[in-house]
């Protein structure tokens, strides 16, 4: 049987959950990614571009790694979330600074370059705010035609936000390029907190993926120890969320997902920013929504499964 391998860009603000999502993504045999794209957002976009190039030279790899947007297309500078990922973005654990050089091209332009060189081939995995995307559509109003299909980690269908009541961090992070990107007209497949936060990680599962993989899983392991405090704030057990790995998955393995049709709007007024307000389809007759393109939204995963892959995926031996 012949494997299809997909190609990627990986567009992601590392992140500990990013780190993550990213080896796993380097260690699947069905995934061939061709660059790392990088955006502000749990870091900023400086600190961003240099842990991509971290992550891509542990993984003993030379793919181009390029800086993206530092700022979102309305309004001030992000606040980060250091207060998830630490000052360095990996969880305070000192990993010593990449030697290599970034890629001379924005993140939008690499974007915008492969899919001219590879056309109707390339997903984007967008992990971190859309801020890339949004660019690289206006430097290319025909990406869409160019571009196989969007995964999102971002947004929420049916679950609360986890910034405000109703907005979830990638998309609040910058509101007005998530309404751009899911108002263009390309296949997008949304992995929202519906299915992230639907299945917390106990310590246990990071020291599997160290036990299976000692450099990729080891370095999770250790970044996820601050992670993993943030996240069992106010729990009798330790957890943490592996939100950036999912997109990942579906490609891998889309009977993982229930994935629901319809349309979305984001906001991108100050009490709903960055809200994904979703309407299954035959659900609504108003035009706000009708005139969005259909778009799909994972709303079950299944638990026992996903954790399988992941963990099996690391241990492969590169
Ligand atoms: O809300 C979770 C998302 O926000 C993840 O992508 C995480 O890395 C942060 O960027
Ligand atoms: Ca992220």
């Amino acid at each position: 049987m012949t494997q299809t391998t997909h190609k990627i860009i990986l567009d992601t603000d590392p992140g500990i959950d990013d780190a993550m999502a990213i080896f796993f993504a380097f260690q699947a045999s069905e995934i061939d990614v061709l660059g790392l794209t990088t955006v502000f957002g749990n870091v900023p976009a400086d600190m961003a571009a240099k842990n991509g190039l971290s992550l891509v030279e542990l993984a003993n790899l030379d793919i181009p790694v390029c800086k993206g947007a530092a700022m979102p297309h309305v309004g001030p500078e992000s606040s980060y979330a250091h207060f998830v990922h630490g000052d360095d973005g990996f969880g305070n654990i000192n990993h010593p600074a990449p030697k290599g050089e970034l890629d001379p091209r924005s993140s939008a332009q690499f974007i915008v370059e492969m899919a001219r060189k590879h056309p109707g081939e390339i997903t984007l995995v967008a992990v971190g705010p859309l801020s890339n995307l949004a660019l690289a559509l206006k430097l290319e109003p025909e990406l869409p035609a160019l571009i196989k299909a969007v995964n999102i980690m971002g947004g929420s269908a049916f679950a609360p936000g986890n910034v405000t009541p109703v907005a979830e961090a990638n998309i609040w992070n910058d509101a007005h390029a998530a309404d751009i990107v899911f108002s263009a007209s390309w296949p997008i497949n949304m992995f929202g907190l519906d299915v992230t936060y639907d299945l917390p990680f106990p310590p246990d599962f990071t020291a599997s993926l160290a036990a299976r993989n000692p450099v990729l899983g080891g370095f999770v392991q250790k970044a996820a120890e601050f992670y993993t405090t943030f996240y069992s704030q106010g729990r009798d057990d330790k957890v943490c969320y592996f939100h950036d790995a999912f997109p990942l998955a579906y490609m891998i393995d889309p009977s993982l997902f229930e994935m629901t049709e319809g349309q979305l709007r984001v906001g991108t007024d100050p009490l709903h920013k960055g809200q994904t307000s979703f309407a299954p389809l035959g659900s609504t007759s108003s035009e706000l929504w009708l005139n969005q393109p259909i778009i799909k939204v994972a709303t079950k995963v299944d638990h026992p499964r996903l954790t399988k892959l992941f963990i099996d995926t690391y241990a492969i031996k590169r």
